[in-house]
């Protein structure tokens, strides 16, 4: 019977640039012209936000040390694992998942993964390591191994999606490619091989606002507007379904030899899909919660969570995490971090489970 360990990761981008810019979506976002015009003046924000939006500078190098040295410590983790492969559950933030065919799951099933992070989201801007921005890696895949694991999920009657190559994207989608960059934080190298999965986490979102900001900056009338590309479309997948999506995983990997890491690669509620906070910041409170469940092993919980709380909340990317929690019920987590933000988007929260 193999073994598993269960992992929680941000694949937050701006990390891959330099901490001044890590509060650009927010300034990006203040742009906006469905943003009220009193709520682009700091002065109307929360308090604590105001605090970090005076001291951005010291507070985004608190950011990123806190990222790097919780992403060292489950580095280390992995490392003393020795996983036979790595099987991570990250949202297509419309990379995949287009107009053409929106799978609740899809499974990569590929020896090799063609990745360029820095080029995706930095586009020319630098990245911390100076790797040249057109750079181009080689995620290695377990292909053999997600062909039967897909197998196996769909005999357990629960159906899924599968891909041998990328529909859309040229490159591994931001998910994945970030969350194996910063793995790899010192750039020793990632030679685990690799399963991704990829999680409709964006729902009823994914295509009218293409995967999270562009209804921010439409300014469009109602009447040149589709009415199916430009109106919110079918629900994403439930956490019911995402949570027993993991119970099945989990029934598989035992029934396996070999070892698996499975890890969740995303933050938590998102400011720029929060709409009730003007898309400025997050929803602190929700998160907290989750929070709370997590260090007291409750995680089983998120199964009965509503994909409307989770829109509520824009807490969307949460549901690679609610996959993760079905595969590792009844395990308590150790929560390396757990990372509250009013100015950099996202929370942001590690964890590992032995
Ligand atoms: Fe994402």
């Amino acid at each position: 019977m193999g073994e598993i360990l269960g992992v929680g990761i941000t694949h937050y981008p701006p990390l891959l640039g330099e901490p001044d810019h890590y509060a650009d979506l927010l300034r990006m976002v203040m742009n906006s012209h469905l943003v009220p015009g009193e709520m682009k003046d700091p002065a109307s924000w929360p308090e604590g936000m105001r605090k970090d939006w005076d001291n951005e500078h010291a507070v985004a190098l608190e950011h990123q040390e806190r990222h790097k040295a919780a992403l060292a410590e489950v580095r280390r983790e992995i490392d003393d694992f020795k996983p036979d492969a790595v099987i991570v559950f990250g949202d297509d933030q419309y990379e995949n998942f287009k107009e053409d065919v929106i799978p609740p799951f899809n499974m990569y099933c590929m020896d090799s993964f063609p990745s360029s992070p820095f080029s995706t989201f930095l586009k020319d801007k630098p990245n911390i390591w100076n790797v040249d921005s057109s750079h181009e890696y080689e995620v290695p895949g377990a292909g053999r191994i997600g062909r039967e694991i897909v197998d196996a999920v769909i005999s357990r009657h629960r159906p899924i999606a599968y891909s041998y190559k990328y529909s859309r994207f040229p490159h591994l989608s931001h998910a994945f490619a970030n969350a194996f960059v910063f793995l790899d934080w010192d750039k020793r190298g990632w030679n685990y091989p690799v399963i991704p999965i990829s999680v409709n986490c964006y729902g009823s979102g994914v295509i009218h606002t293409k995967g999270g900001m562009a209804q921010l900056f439409d300014q469009r009338s109602e009447s040149e507007k589709d009415p199916y590309l430009d109106a919110p479309g079918p629900a994403g997948p439930t956490p019911r379904s995402c949570f027993e999506l993991g119970q099945t995983l989990r029934e598989v990997l035992d029934a396996r030899p070999e070892r698996f890491v499975v890890m969740a690669s995303s933050g938590w509620s998102h400011a720029f899909l929060t709409e009730k906070n003007h898309w400025l910041y997050p929803d602190r409170e929700f998160d907290s919660q989750r929070h709370d469940e997590l260090c007291q092993g409750e995680q089983r919980k998120w199964r009965d969570i509503e994909n409307s709380a989770i829109d509520d909340a824009g807490s969307q990317e949460f549901k690679n995490w609610i996959c993760l929690a079905g595969v590792v019920e009844e395990r308590k987590a150790k929560v390396i971090d757990y990372l509250d933000t009013w100015i950099f988007n996202s929370q942001k929260c590690f964890a590992t489970f032995k």
